[in-house]
C-alpha cells in the first residue's frame, strides 16, 4: 500500500492489535484465493452469505448479461425484468399468504423495513400506540439503530445504548426450560398488548449470540399467543434463509407463517446485496389509500438494482428442484460422524457449533484470537464467537475440505 492511499478501516475489526489483513484475488467454490495463491478454505461462508459456491458460474453469466443491458435505475414508479423475476421465482417457494416484497440492501435494513412496515400498518390502522417491539435475549439484528436496539446489549452496542429505543426481552428457550420463554411472552403480552406492535425472531438458531438453538414448537407458541394478542410476527431469516437450518427456510420446520419475513444473505447466493421483506396482504393493505402520507416511507438509492436482482434472480433458479438441500444434507451426515468428538457439540443443518471448555464465552475473550490464528495459519477461515467455534461453510464444500477443517478442530493445541 502507498503512503498517500487512505487507510482502510474494515469492519468489526481492531486496528490497533495489528493483526495481518490477507489481501485475496479471487475466489472458487469453497476457496479464498490470497495474492499470493493460497487456498484458504471459506468455513462460515464469507460471513453466511455464500450459499452455493464463490464464483458460481450460472450466477456470474446472468450478473453479467444484466450489466450489460442498465446498471441502476430509480424503484419509485419504475420496475425491470429482474425485479420482477425474483418477485415471481421467490413466490414459488413462500405459501399464499405472503403477498407483496419490498426490496433494500442488506440483512440490517431489510430487518428495519419490517419493524417499520409492522408499527405503520397500526399506526395507519388509528392504533398509534402500538409502537414496541419484542425480541429474544442473545438475538442479534443488525447493525443500525432499530437491529441495535431489537438485539441483545452487547459490545457492539454499549456506547449507543441511550440512543437505542426500549425493547422488550423475552428469554432464550434453553432446552427443557422453553416453558419460561412462552409464559414470559404470555406475561408482557397481558400487560401491554396494547403498547406492542410486533415481536422479532431469528428462527431456531440465534447466529451471532452463539449459534443457539433452539426448538420449532417454541415458534409455533409464541406465533399463537402474537396471533391472540394482535401482535405482528416477524422472522429475521437473513441467516437462516435459504438452506442454513437445512430447509429452505427455517420456519418451515415449525408449524406457523409468519407475517414478515426478512430475507438477504443466501438470496443472491451470496454474490451481490440484496435483501428484502416479504409480508402479507394485511399488512400491505393498511398503507393503501389515495392519502399519500399512509404510503410507506422507506427508501435507499440503489432499492431493488437491477444487477443485483438478477443475481437474486438467477440464484432463484439455482434453488427450483431445492437441489442444494441435498448438499446440505450430506454435510449434516458428515457432522454427524464427529459429534461425539467435541463436548457440547451441536448441528443443525449447515451448522457445527461447540464451546471450548472453561474460556470466557464474551465476544472480545482471548481465545478468540487465538483461535482465529490457528485456523488461518492452516489456510482455514473459522471466526469464532468468544469461545463459540462454529462452522458454516458453503453448500458445495468438498469432504477433503471438510476433513481439513474437522482435523484442525480436533487438535486444537490449546
Ligand atoms: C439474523 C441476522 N439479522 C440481520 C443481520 C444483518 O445483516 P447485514 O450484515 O447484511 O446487515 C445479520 C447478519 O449477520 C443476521 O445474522
Amino acid at each position: 500500500m502507498t503512503d498517500n492511499a487512505l487507510k482502510i478501516w474494515h469492519p468489526f475489526w481492531q486496528h490497533g492489535l495489528n493483526e495481518p489483513i490477507f489481501e485475496i484475488k479471487e475466489t472458487k467454490d469453497e476457496f479464498l484465493i490470497t495474492k499470493d495463491g493460497n487456498k484458504i478454505i471459506d468455513g462460515i461462508s464469507s460471513w453466511w452469505v455464500n450459499t452455493l459456491g464463490h464464483n458460481n458460474p450460472y450466477i456470474v453469466q446472468g450478473v453479467k448479461k444484466e450489466l450489460e443491458l442498465m446498471q441502476q435505475i430509480i424503484f419509485a414508479g419504475f420496475v425491470h425484468k429482474p425485479a420482477l423475476d425474483v418477485a415471481k421465482k421467490l413466490k414459488k417457494f413462500l405459501p399464499d399468504n405472503f403477498s407483496h416484497i419490498f426490496f433494500s440492501d442488506s440483512g440490517s435494513i431489510c430487518v428495519e423495513v419490517a419493524l417499520k412496515m409492522a408499527v405503520g400498518y397500526y399506526y395507519n390502522k388509528f392504533n398509534k400506540n402500538k409502537s414496541k417491539i419484542v425480541a429474544m435475549e442473545h438475538s442479534y439484528h443488525g447493525d443500525t439503530f432499530g437491529g441495535m436496539s431489537s438485539g441483545a446489549e452487547s459490545v457492539f452496542n454499549v456506547p449507543y445504548k441511550k440512543m437505542l429505543f426500549e425493547v422488550l426481552r423475552i428469554p432464550y428457550p434453553e432446552e427443557n426450560k422453553e416453558e419460561k420463554t412462552i409464559k414470559a411472552y404470555e406475561e408482557i403480552l397481558k400487560k401491554e398488548a396494547h403498547n406492542i406492535g410486533a415481536i422479532i425472531l431469528e428462527p431456531l438458531v440465534l447466529g451471532s449470540g452463539g449459534m443457539l438453538f433452539y426448538k420449532p414448537f417454541v415458534l409455533n407458541e409464541l406465533y399463537r399467543l402474537s396471533k391472540e394478542y394482535d401482535v405482528v410476527f416477524i422472522l429475521d431469516e437473513v441467516m437462516t434463509g435459504f438452506g442454513r437450518t437445512g430447509s429452505m427456510f427455517a420456519y418451515e420446520q415449525s408449524n406457523i407463517i409468519p407475517d414478515i419475513i426478512c430475507l438477504s444473505k443466501g438470496l443472491t447466493g451470496g454474490t451481490l446485496p440484496v435483501a428484502a421483506t416479504v409480508c402479507n396482504k394485511e399488512i400491505y393493505d393498511a398503507y393503501l389509500d389515495k392519502d399519500k402520507s399512509k404510503m410507506f416511507f422507506h427508501s435507499s438509492s440503489y432499492t431493488a438494482n437491477p444487477v443485483c436482482m438478477a443475481a437474486a434472480s438467477y440464484n432463484l433458479d439455482l434453488w427450483e428442484d431445492k437441489k442444494p438441500l441435498d448438499d446440505v444434507k450430506r454435510i449434516n451426515n458428515y457432522y454427524k460422524t464427529k459429534l461425539d468428538k467435541f463436548k457440547n457439540a451441536r448441528i443443525l443443518g449447515d451448522i457445527f457449533a461447540f464451546e471450548i471448555d472453561g474460556k470466557d464465552n464474551s465476544y472480545t475473550s482471548s481465545i478468540q484470537p487465538k483461535l482465529y490464528d490457528y485456523f488461518l495459519k492452516n489456510n482455514v477461515l473459522l471466526r469464532p464467537l468468544g469461545n463459540t467455534v462454529y462452522v458454516m461453510p458453503p453448500y458445495c464444500i468438498k469432504k477433503e475440505s471438510l476433513d481439513k477443517i474437522f482435523y484442525l478442530l480436533e487438535n486444537i493445541p490449546f
